[in-house]
C-alpha cells in the first residue's frame, strides 16, 4: 500500500504542519489479511520531509493487537518522557486533542500518529559504552514513569507471568523436551532436568506472592539496537518505537530487558561472546547508579535473574541443538551450568 503525498499532506495538516511535502520515503509498508482471512492488516511507516527541511515519521496502523486507545496511551507516555528531557521523538497532537487520530486511508479506518524524525541511523551493535548509556536512559525513563504515574493498559513482552509473553518462549520449549526426546535420549540426565524444572516453578511461585507489591509503571519495552538512533559521530541520539510499550514491574524490566539487550544483541567486533556477562554487569551497575531501588526491589532481583536467564531462548536453543546432535555429555554439562545459575545468587 503506497501512501501518496496528498494523503500525507492532509494528515500533517491535521497535526498542525502546513508546509508542503517535498519528500516522502516509505520505511515500512505492509498490507495483508488477518488470521480470519477477511480483515485487512495495515502497517505503514513513512518519513516525510517538508519544505523547511523538517522531517516527520507518519505511522498508519490497523492491527487488532494495537488498538487506538493503547497507541494513544503509548504516545502520552512517550511525550511525557520527551517533556522531561529524555531523548525520544516529540509527538505531535492532532486537531482532535489526541496524539493518535483515526483516518480513512485507502478505504480503511486506521490509527495514525506523527512524530519528529530523529537524525541518524539505527545502532548496529552493543559495547560497554552503549550499554552504560542505555542503562542510564532506561533507569531515567523508569524514574519519570514513577514520578508522573504513567500507565499503559497492556502487558509487555517481558511479563514472566503471562504465558504468551516472548520471555517465556525458552521455558515453553524446555517443558516440551521430554515429549520430543524422552524415549530416545536415555543418557540425558532427566533427573537433573526435572529438578531444574521444579526449582524454577517453586521460585517463580514464591516470587509471585511479592509481585503485586513491586512498583509497576509504563516502560518503553523494546530497547533493541534497531530502536536506538545514533548520530554520525556514533553517539546516541535517542530511543524510538513505543509500539509495544506497556506496564511492567520496573525491576523486572531492568533485569529481563537488560539480559535481552546484553545477551541477544549483536556485539561490537572488538568483543567476544564471553564479554556478555561483563556487559550485563555494566548494565546493572549503571542502572543502579541512576535509579535507586527500594528494599523490596533489591530483594527480588536475584530471583528474577535466576528464573529468567537460565531459560533465555538462545540458551535453550543450545540445549536443543545438543539433543538433536545426540551430544549427550554436552547436554548434561549444559544442565549442570543451568542448575548453577538457577541456584546461585547473581547479585551479592
Ligand atoms: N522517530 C523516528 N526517527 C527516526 N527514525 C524512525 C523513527 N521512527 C521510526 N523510525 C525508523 O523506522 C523503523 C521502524 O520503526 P519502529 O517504530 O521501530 O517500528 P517497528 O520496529 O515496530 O517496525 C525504525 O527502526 C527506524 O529506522
Ligand atoms: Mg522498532
Amino acid at each position: 500500500m503506497k501512501i501518496d503525498r496528498p494523503v500525507l499532506s492532509a494528515i500533517l495538516r491535521r497535526y498542525g504542519v502546513f508546509g508542503s511535502v517535498i519528500e516522502n520515503t516509505p520505511i515500512f509498508n505492509g498490507q495483508r489479511l488477518d488470521m480470519d482471512g477477511v480483515t485487512p492488516r495495515i502497517k505503514s511507516i513513512t518519513k516525510v520531509t517538508i519544505e523547511n527541511g523538517s522531517s516527520f515519521i507518519v505511522k498508519i496502523v490497523k492491527e487488532k493487537e494495537h488498538p487506538t486507545h493503547i497507541i494513544e496511551q503509548q504516545s502520552v507516555f512517550s511525550q511525557c518522557l520527551h517533556k522531561c528531557g529524555v531523548r525520544v521523538p516529540k509527538r505531535l497532537m492532532a486537531d482532535t486533542g489526541k496524539y493518535c487520530s483515526i483516518e480513512r486511508v485507502c478505504g480503511n479506518y486506521c490509527s495514525v500518529t506523527v512524530e519528529e524524525c530523529l537524525d541518524g541511523k539505527e545502532l548496529e551493535f552493543i559495547n560497554e559504552k552503549y550499554i552504560a548509556e542505555l542503562a542510564q536512559i532506561m533507569a531515567n525513563m523508569h524514574s519519570i514513569a514513577v514520578a508522573n504515574k504513567c500507565h499503559i493498559d497492556l502487558n509487555t513482552i517481558w511479563n514472566i507471568y503471562d504465558p504468551h509473553s516472548d520471555i517465556l518462549q525458552g521455558y515453553q520449549r524446555y517443558s516440551l523436551l521430554p515429549k520430543k526426546y524422552g524415549d530416545s535420549h536415555k543418557g540425558f540426565d532427566w533427573g537433573r532436568y526435572k529438578a531444574i524444572h521444579d526449582t524454577y516453578l517453586q521460585k517463580k511461585n514464591s516470587l509471585q506472592k511479592l509481585w503485586h507489591q513491586l512498583p509497576k509503571y509504563a516502560v518503553q519495552g523494546d530497547f533493541s539496537t534497531n530502536n536506538v538512533i545514533v548520530h554520525e559521530d556514533a553517539s546516541i541520539n535517542g530511543i524510538i518505537d513505543f509500539n509495544i510499550a506497556g506496564d511492567e514491574v520496573l525491576v523486572n524490566d531492568m533485569v529481563t530487558e537488560g539480559i535481552f539487550i546484553c545477551y541477544i544483541m549483536d556485539l561490537d567486533k572488538e568483543l567476544a561472546e564471553a564479554d556478555r556477562r561483563g556487559l550485563f554487569d555494566t548494565f546493572v551497575r549503571e542502572y543502579l547508579r541512576t535509579r535507586v531501588l527500594s528494599k523490596q526491589e533489591k530483594e527480588v532481583i536475584n530471583d528474577i535473574y535466576s528464573i529468567v536467564f537460565p531459560f533465555l531462548w538462545t540458551r535453550i536453543e543450545i540445549l536443543e541443538s545438543c539433543l538433536q546432535r545426540g551430544a549427550i555429555l554436552e547436554a548434561n554439562a549444559f544442565l549442570e551450568e543451568t542448575w548453577e545459575i538457577l541456584t546461585t545468587p547473581y547479585f551479592v
